[in-house]
C-alpha cells in the first residue's frame, strides 16, 4: 500500500464530501473553503521562512485599532484579501486589519461575506511562538446591496468557521455546522489531511488560560472564581493546570483538544473585553459550540450579541460548557 493511500482525506475531499448533506451547499461554500485552505497554505509558508525573509517587525502603521502592525498581519491580510477576491464565492470581507469592509466588484463577486483576523497572536511573530489565523463565513443578504450591516450579523448566522495554526504542524480547522474537524498541513505534498474528525471539546477543564497580570483590572469576580477553580487540586491530584500563549486562536485549539478554559474578562479602564467579536470571538465561539462546549459574555451567549460596530471588542469566557455557565453564574450576582 502507497504512504498516500494512510493518510486522510485532504481538505478539498472533506469539503466535497460534505456539501451534499450542507442546507447552504451550491458549491461556493465548498470551493471557497478550499480556497480558504490555500490561502493558509501561502501565509504558513511566508510565516516558516519569517525570520530569514525580514519579515520580522513592524511595518510603522498602525491599525484602526490603534495596534501596531507587523509585517506578517499586512502579509496574511493581503494575501486573504486576494485569494477570496479571485475566488468568486465572495461578495464583502471585514478583517481586523481593515478600517472599513472591502466589497468585491460585481464582476467577482459570490454568495457570501467572510471575516477575519488575518493573524492572531502577532506579539508572538517575533519569538518564534505559535499564531494563526480565525474566519468566520456568512451567506450575504439577499436582494440588498452590500452596506455596513450585511457584516454586523450575529454569530448565529454564521454557515462556516475555522481557523489555522502556525505551531508545531500548522493545522486547520472548520466547522460547516455538522462536526468540527482537523486538518494538518503535509509540508512535502503541499495538502492538508484529516487528522482528526468529529472533535469534542472535553467537558471537564483541564487547563485555564488567561493573563492573570491583568487582575487589577478585572471585576470583582474573576479572583474568586479563579481560586475556587484551583481547588479541584489537591495535595496528591493536579487536576487543572495553568496555559496561557497569548495567542487566543492557539490557546483555544490546545483548549479544545484538551479541555480547557479561555477567559478575557472586561478591563475596567476601558469597561470592554480586548477580542475582537466578529473576527475572533463569533468563529470561536461558532467552532466551541458545535464541539459541545460554550461561550458566554455578561449573561449572553456570545453568538447571540448583535454587533454594533466591525472592530467591537467583548469579554469571552469560552471552554467546557458546565465551567462557562459556572462562570457565567458568578459574574452576575
Ligand atoms: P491580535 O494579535 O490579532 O491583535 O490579537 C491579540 C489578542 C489575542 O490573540 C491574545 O490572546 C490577546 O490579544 C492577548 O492580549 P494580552 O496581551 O492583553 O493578554
Ligand atoms: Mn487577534
Ligand atoms: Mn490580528
Amino acid at each position: 500500500m502507497s504512504q498516500a493511500a494512510d493518510f486522510g482525506l485532504t481538505l478539498t475531499q472533506h469539503v466535497m464530501a460534505n456539501q451534499g448533506s450542507h442546507p447552504d451547499a451550491r458549491g461556493q461554500l465548498s470551493a471557497l473553503l478550499t480556497q480558504i485552505g490555500v490561502a493558509g497554505k501561502l501565509i504558513s509558508a511566508q510565516v516558516r521562512r519569517a525570520g530569514l525573509i525580514e519579515l520580522w517587525g513592524a511595518t510603522g502603521d498602525t491599525n484602526v485599532q490603534g495596534e501596531r502592525v507587523q509585517k506578517l498581519d499586512q502579509i496574511a491580510n493581503d494575501t486573504l484579501v486576494e485569494v477570496l477576491t479571485r475566488s468568486g464565492c465572495v461578495a464583502a470581507m471585514a478583517s481586523e486589519e481593515e478600517d472599513s469592509f472591502i466589497e468585491v466588484s460585481s464582476e467577482q463577486a459570490g454568495d457570501y461575506i467572510v471575516v477575519f483576523d488575518p493573524l492572531d497572536g502577532s506579539s508572538n511573530i517575533d519569538v518564534s511562538v505559535s499564531i494563526g489565523t480565525i474566519f468566520g463565513i456568512y451567506r450575504r443578504p439577499e436582494n440588498e446591496p452590500i452596506s455596513l450591516d450585511s457584516i454586523l450579523q450575529p454569530g448565529r448566522k454564521l454557515v462556516a468557521a475555522g481557523y489555522i495554526v502556525y505551531g508545531s504542524s500548522t493545522v486547520l480547522v472548520y466547522s460547516a455546522g455538522e462536526s468540527v474537524d482537523c486538518f494538518t498541513l503535509d509540508p512535502s505534498s503541499g495538502e492538508f489531511f484529516q487528522t482528526r474528525a468529529n472533535v469534542r471539546m472535553p467537558a471537564d477543564t483541564t487547563m485555564l488560560s488567561i493573563n492573570e497580570c491583568n487582575a487589577p483590572y478585572w471585576p470583582s469576580w474573576v479572583r474568586p472564581t479563579l481560586d475556587t477553580l484551583k481547588t479541584r487540586n489537591t495535595e496528591n491530584h493536579r487536576i487543572i493546570s495553568s496555559r496561557h500563549i497569548g495567542s487566543l486562536v492557539v490557546d483555544f485549539h490546545r483548549n479544545l483538544v484538551k479541555g480547557g478554559l479561555y477567559l478575557y474578562p472586561v478591563d475596567s479602564r476601558t469597561g470592554r473585553g480586548k477580542l475582537r467579536l466578529i473576527y475572533e470571538c463569533n468563529p470561536l465561539a461558532y467552532i466551541a459550540e458545535i464541539a459541545g462546549g460554550a461561550a458566554m459574555v455578561d449573561g449572553q451567549r456570545i453568538l447571540d450579541l448583535q454587533p454594533s460596530a466591525l472592530h467591537q471588542r467583548v469579554g469571552l469566557a469560552i471552554g467546557p460548557s458546565s465551567d462557562v455557565m459556572m462562570i457565567d453564574r458568578l459574574s452576575r450576582e
